[in-house]
């Protein structure tokens, strides 16, 4: 009777164990929602890991970041790695928007809730929800700066896009394009260094393939080298009616600064305008020093709390609201969108040091 007792006590022992083994979501082995980033050589997704880690540090719920460092088979092992320790929600923007779909699907599979953040996935119905800051704004602000600061009539344009890859390039050019192109047709400026863009310059709305084929040619694959050795190559073939004072549309800040550089050297530019986006601490501190002219700042915070806020309703058992919907080229995908703010000199310290995004002594010379 004793012996039986004892051997009681120790099922009922092993069955708690059992349960409270499944109820740990915050074990080592069990994640809540997994999150996989394109990749840790570009400042903007490492400040995408830091805002999710402050954003985290107080949640109930267990993460992990994953990186996947330009490779989209690197980003199917991540997505497979985090459906085995559980994962119910993946938030994750895609190397490549196409490329994913097969990751993406894995994961529905399972049941798990695909959250698409930043760049969206394209050609499949595996996506469930997208968060996104407004991209066609994010061009047509870095249009419009260049359009503003345009003096006279004839101004050369150098035009660069980010990757094909990355429906974002299209959503940025097609953005610009609507502002730049009335502005090239009544001869403010004179594109400089693409004969696709020339080709199509009379139209004001392009089609996908159109942008595709503008996109191919002045791409810098979000690579800082890239876009330097297309710059060193667009200046050395120019004429001097294609120097002096220019415009430069580019894509964001890790290939304006490359761009920038370029241009600088270069001792027939008088002056040049160069846009950017991202608000990278370096490019701050290229806007002080008047080497780049602007950034749009996308503020991240704002991005990371709306996709934890989706992944948390999920987890919850409720329906994330959201606020509109993007054709991923095979349904609509639900989507929360963010504003977008453009910075310069002037407001440089109003948007970034008096919001807290960055902190005034990492930089040098602001005012
Ligand atoms: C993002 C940009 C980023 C670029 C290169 C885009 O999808 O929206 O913020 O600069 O990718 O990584």
């Amino acid at each position: 009777m004793k012996k039986f007792k004892g051997l009681t006590f120790l099922v009922i022992l092993m069955i708690f164990a059992l349960v409270a083994a499944g109820c740990n979501n915050g074990g080592d082995s069990s994640v809540d929602v997994g999150i996989v980033l394109p990749t840790k050589d570009e400042p903007r997704w490492v400040q995408d890991e830091q805002r999710f880690k402050d954003a985290l540090a107080d949640s109930d719920y267990s993460t992990e970041i994953l990186f996947s460092q330009g490779s989209s088979a690197k980003e199917k092992e991540n997505v497979e790695a985090l459906l085995n320790k559980g994962i119910k929600v993946l938030i994750i923007t895609p190397h490549d928007g196409a490329a994913a779909a097969a990751a993406v699907e894995a994961a529905k599979k399972e049941g798990v809730t695909v959250i698409a953040y930043d760049r969206l996935i394209t050609d499949t119905d595996a996506v469930d929800y997208y968060v996104t800051f407004d991209s066609l704004a994010v061009g047509a602000a870095q249009a419009q700066y260049l359009v503003d600061n345009a003096d006279g009539s004839d101004v050369p344009l150098y035009l660069y896009a980010g990757a094909a890859s990355d429906n974002n390039a299209f959503l940025f050019f097609e953005g610009a394009w609507k502002v730049l192109q009335p502005k090239i047709a009544d001869g403010t400026f004179k594109i400089a260094n693409s004969s696709e863009a020339e080709a199509l310059k009379d139209s004001a709305d392009l089609s996908r393939d159109q942008l595709g084929k503008i996109i191919g040619q002045i791409t810098t694959n979000w690579d800082a080298n890239d876009a330097k050795n297309k710059a060193q190559t667009h200046l050395t073939a120019a004429a001097d009616d294609l120097k002096g004072d220019v415009s430069i549309l580019a894509p964001n800040d890790g290939t304006a600064r490359s761009i920038a550089d370029v241009f600088a050297s270069d001792n027939a530019i008088t002056n040049y305008f160069v846009t950017g986006q991202d608000a990278e601490k370096a490019s701050i501190q290229y806007i002080i020093d008047e080497q780049q002219s602007m950034t749009v700042f996308k503020d991240v915070r704002t991005l990371v709390k709306d996709a934890m806020g989706m992944a948390v309703e999920v987890l919850d058992g409720n329906t994330p609201e959201t606020t509109g919907s993007y054709d991923n080229g095979e349904v609509e995908v639900k989507a929360k969108q963010t504003d977008v703010i453009v910075v310069d000199k002037e407001n440089v310290k109003a948007e970034l040091i008096d919001s807290k995004y960055y902190e005034a002594s990492e930089f040098t010379g602001l005012e």
